[in-house]
């Protein structure tokens, strides 16, 4: 599991809120902060809203088999939607679908297929891949409609992935590669094995994202 820089002086707890929030600086954001601002308040992530987390069993966010675990045998070169479930307080399954940043995509490749730069040690035996599936310019919901299998596309302005590559792009406007969740098997279920290995939308850089997943750390704590 990757390890990441704890400080960064440089990221304030409210950048944090509202990168957390969904929301931009430019619209909505400002009176957002100002609200909170006002009410001084101590942040928490629901459970609903955490990023996909260690130990979270993946269930597919779609189709005939929505909330139930997605298996090995669900999968194939073409993308399968899923969300991170995990526990509340009481122990009770909350799939993280309150951020819907949240979302991933699934593939499973023949052996030989899957090749750098996935980071193939967080894949399951060199096949089985997870991404966010929330596309890197501007929070589109990346799809495999209208192109060959095995290829991703965002139906917002044509931006294009190679899920076989680390789902770098191939085209358009995204300025980096979707980023990758470890994942891990259990039984012939999906898990989670640790954070996305690169940020993720809407964070705009590796510092935020290091410092969001500090705060998740110390609200888990
Ligand atoms: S949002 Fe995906 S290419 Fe613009």
């Amino acid at each position: 599991m990757t390890r990441f820089k704890r400080n960064d002086p440089e990221i304030t707890r409210r950048k944090f809120i509202n990168v957390a929030m969904g929301t931009t600086a430019a619209v909505g954001g400002v009176s957002l902060l100002s609200t909170l601002g006002a009410a001084n308040p101590v942040f928490r992530l629901t459970p609903d809203k955490m990023p996909p987390l260690k130990g979270d069993l993946l269930v597919h966010a779609e189709g005939s088999k929505e909330g139930r675990p997605v298996r090995l045998e669900d999968l194939s070169i073409q993308l399968v939607r899923a969300w991170p479930m995990g526990k509340n307080e009481n122990g009770e399954d909350v799939i993280r679908k309150g951020d819907p940043n949240n979302i991933l995509a699934l593939y499973r490749f023949p052996q030989g297929q899957l090749v750098a730069p996935t980071n193939l040690e967080a894949t399951i035996n060199g096949q089985v891949v997870a991404y966010s599936d929330v596309c890197t310019h501007a929070g589109c919901s990346v799809s495999d409609s209208d192109v060959n299998a095995g290829e991703m596309r965002c139906p917002c302005h044509s931006g294009q992935y190679d899920p076989k590559r680390g789902a770098v792009v191939t085209g358009g406007p995204p300025p980096r590669p979707l980023a990758q969740l470890p994942i891990t098997q259990q039984g012939e279920n999906l898990v989670v094995s640790g954070f996305f290995l690169t940020y993720p939308y809407p964070f705009t850089s590796k510092e935020e994202w290091e410092s969001h997943i500090q705060e998740v750390e110390e609200q888990l704590a």
